[in-house]
């Protein structure tokens, strides 16, 4: 049997559409190549995880002779030295000096379900306010406050005491594009949220920086900031899930920092370790402290070998200044697609923060109607030239362009390229 067959036989896939149709065999920088020998550029680092780029020497010699000294003990039961040495580095990278304690999972999904049990022992409440289009994790307590209604089917009855507010989407807003009129009314929507859709006793409100499943969808400079001052009038509490635009993917170290707000939680993962299984809420002392003995734990949470991998992905990351460059090249990217945009009615809209760019497909550019079935046939066109790209958002319509942060000017360039001939199939 091939790799295929037993993966049919074996492997459950039936949650998917399909898999795409490539067997990868190894992979480094921005390129992966499958057991063929051909070579593939990575347009989204196993979804937006290598950041530093695949199989990262200095991440990978680190790991290695972590490895060779001690692989797993478990880090709650005895101290290890590369679990420490990660808290440290993980709190100096936090918005404020007070967000210092982390409690280390193996998934993002972990770290939101232990961060949402923290909230709720530390304020004694038990609800949430989370987005509409959102997206949390795949366990009943994440996907309860999951928005992304596209991903809970066939798997409630959810968690109760959980609320969604409207998200600031400008280009499907029911307040219109305007993005300041789109914070002004999402706030409000909040505000009605907090009092008519929950019972009052609300711990936590939970968002993405950047939505990323529900199809990169970018919140306006000002939303933020109005939130937490919603917030803060009201004692609840901010939960910043930045599994997904952490570690330099939207141009800065954290995402939150595009937004000039300080959290009380924030949960890292993905792109924390450059593939090594780690996720962590980070949150104050005094918050930390509302665990008592015997409340929480993980198994493999913080094992000294992803510790040691995340330690030294943090180093390359800011030695090699990724999130600038991550700044830099998706500005670039934007502009090349944008201009393409102007050719292809199919675009619908182009966004993005950084290496975190969506391209929105509609079929009617007046109705905005989801494009979901071009979405499909552009990936699998892109793929048979030599590209990965993700395919996603709330109707299954948005390209998703996040590489490694060391991607070349030159592979984006011929992605752009490549994108701009498979637009034109798409719609022949
Ligand atoms: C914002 C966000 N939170 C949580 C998760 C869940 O992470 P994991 O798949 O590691 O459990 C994801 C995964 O895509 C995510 O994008």
């Amino acid at each position: 049997m091939n790799t295929v067959e037993k993966y049919r036989r074996y492997v459950n896939t039936y949650f998917l559409k399909s898999v795409q149709p490539i067997v990868i065999d190894r992979a480094e920088g921005a390129t992966v190549w499958n057991t063929e020998g051909r070579a593939y550029v990575d347009l989204f680092s196993g979804i937006s995880v290598v950041n530093a780029g695949h199989c990262r020497s200095e991440v990978i010699e680190a790991a290695t002779a972590q490895m060779r000294r001690l692989v797993h003990c478990s880090s709650y039961l005895y101290y290890s030295q590369p679990t420490a040495d990660f808290a440290e580095a993980l709190a100096s990278i936090m918005p404020s000096p007070e967000l210092r304690v982390s409690f280390f999972g193996s998934s993002g999904a972990e770290a939101v379900e232990g961060a949402m049990r923290l909230a709720k022992q530390f304020t004694g409440k038990s609800e949430f306010i989370a987005l509409e289009m959102s997206f949390h994790g795949r366990t009943v307590g994440t996907l309860s406050i999951t928005g992304n209604w596209g991903r809970k089917k066939k798997g409630g009855p959810y968690l109760p005491g959980v609320a969604f507010a409207a998200v600031p989407y400008t280009y499907r807003s029911p307040f219109g594009p305007d993005p300041d009129t789109c914070v002004r009314e999402c706030v409000r929507d909040l505000e009605r949220a907090i009092d008519l859709r929950t019972s009052g006793q609300v711990a936590a409100f939970i968002a993405e920086p950047v939505l990323g499943e529900g199809g990169i969808i970018v919140p306006p400079p000002e939303y933020f900031k109005r939130v937490k001052e919603v917030l803060d009038r009201r004692g609840i509490l901010f939960i910043c899930d930045e599994v997904q635009t952490g570690f330099g993917r939207t141009g800065k170290m954290l995402a939150l920092e595009h937004y000039g707000v300080t959290p009380d939680i924030v949960i890292t993962a993905k792109g924390i370790a450059d593939g090594f299984p780690l996720s962590a809420f980070t949150t104050r002392d005094e918050i930390a402290r509302a665990f008592t003995p015997g409340d929480h734990l993980s198994t493999f949470g913080g094992s000294p070998l992803c510790c040691a991998a995340a330690l030294a992905n943090l180093e390359v990351l800011r030695r090699e200044k990724l999130p600038e460059r991550s700044a830099e090249k998706g500005a670039q990217l934007l502009e090349q697609l944008r201009a393409l945009a102007k050719q292809h009615p199919l675009i619908g809209e182009v966004r993005g923060s950084g290496l975190m760019v969506g391209i929105e497909l509609v079929s009617d550019p007046d109705r905005k109607t989801p494009a979901a079935e071009a979405a499909a046939r552009i990936q699998a066109s892109l793929l048979e030239e030599g590209f990965l790209v993700g395919v996603g958002g709330t109707f299954g319509n948005v390209l998703r362009v996040q590489p490694p942060l060391t991607i070349s000017d030159e592979d984006l360039k011929r992605a752009v390229s490549a994108l701009d001939r498979a637009l034109s199939q798409a719609t022949s």
